[in-house]
């Protein structure tokens, strides 16, 4: 989720090309099962988890984002996404200690207006990873099982910003530092896992130790969709050299890729990417460079279709530390 207003139609050719190869080799199998107890992952502490069941809902840990950007920044969440985000139990609501977050279109006379919601944990709720350490960030998530056709601009994420955004007004990407844990796209078998870093002056050629404003990062094909996946990332501090700490990205527990301190090759990026604190989102954009990039076209489509099949469930969110 990608806080730039350039379109990323790069990223989608700079990616597809290099990986298309392993497409083979890169299916993943999907966990079927259903609302479940947040499991705990041997050598580590779980040491914070939600799981939808507190009496005061999703103010307990989290804090909604209104409107279409933080007061005063800049305009459509930096992304040129569409929707206005609510805190509606239209757009957001738990059921059964499952958030669902779900986008919602208004006929009008020119394109339909939509809804959506986005949460952030709250500021009692960020975390970095221990020098010497691993960090888990791990979430049980079912993708709308809308089609491809139906589901054109629909873009759900779950990933997490450096707190130093908050700190200095919502300023600063991407020096601050973005992990997209998991983005899906177009209602597409796949999700990205991305960071951004760095500096972006808004200028073209694309720049900075994480080529933005694209970000640097891959993606896994074969992401069943209407089933629960859970989606990672591991921050690998071990090797206590900032050139060899790694970032991973897993899904059903399942490697999928990574990139270390050497790929990003800039320690001041590294530095706020990696040794810093972070805070959680979770959404479901509507529109914006991402899926348009994807697409080739504008999003969404007329034939774009609201309501739960294109919204976005998340049964838990789990940090872990190694011990
Ligand atoms: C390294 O990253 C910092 C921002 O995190 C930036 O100010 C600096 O210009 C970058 N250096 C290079 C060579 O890209």
């Amino acid at each position: 989720m990608a806080v730039t207003s350039i379109s990323r139609l790069c990223l989608v050719y700079g990616i597809l090309l290099p990986t298309f190869g392993t497409l083979l080799s890169s299916f993943v199998t999907a966990n079927p099962l259903q609302k479940r107890v947040v499991p705990e992952r041997s050598g580590f502490k779980k040491v914070w988890w939600e799981d939808f069941t507190h009496k005061d809902g999703v103010s307990h840990n989290w804090i909604y984002d209104l409107g279409t950007s933080y007061p005063g920044q800049v305009a459509n969440w930096g992304t040129g996404e569409i929707q206005t985000y609510t805190k509606d139990t239209n757009n957001i609501r738990i059921d059964n200690g499952v958030l669902s977050i779900i986008p919602r279109k208004k006929p009008s006379s020119g394109r339909p207006t939509w809804t959506s919601a986005r949460i952030e944990s709250n500021t009692k709720n960020q975390w970095a990873c221990v020098d010497g350490k691993k960090m888990i960030v791990e979430a049980s998530i079912k993708l709308g099982s809308a089609s491809e056709a139906q589901s054109k601009g629909i873009w759900p994420a779950f990933w997490m910003l450096g707190s130093v955004f908050r700190d200095k007004g919502y300023k600063g990407w991407p020096e601050v530092g973005e992990w997209d844990i998991m983005e899906s796209l177009n209602g597409m078998r796949q999700t990205w896992g991305l960071v951004h870093c760095g500096m972006y002056d808004g200028q073209i050629p694309i720049r900075g130790p994480c080529n933005e404003p694209n970000g640097k990062g891959s993606y896994t094909k074969g992401v069943g969709r209407g089933i629960w996946n859970t989606f990672g990332i591991e921050i690998d501090r071990s090797s206590k050299y900032w050139k060899t700490e790694k970032i991973t990205w897993l899904i059903n527990g399942v490697r999928r890729h990574s990139l270390s301190g050497s790929d990003i090759n800039n320690a001041t990026a590294w530095d706020f990417l990696v040794h810093k604190k972070f805070f959680i989102l979770l959404n479901v954009a509507v529109g914006g460079g991402f899926p348009d990039g994807v697409e080739g076209y504008k999003t969404p489509y007329l034939g774009t279709i609201d309501g739960e099949k294109v919204g976005m469930q998340v049964d838990w969110v789990a940090v872990y530390q190694q011990n």
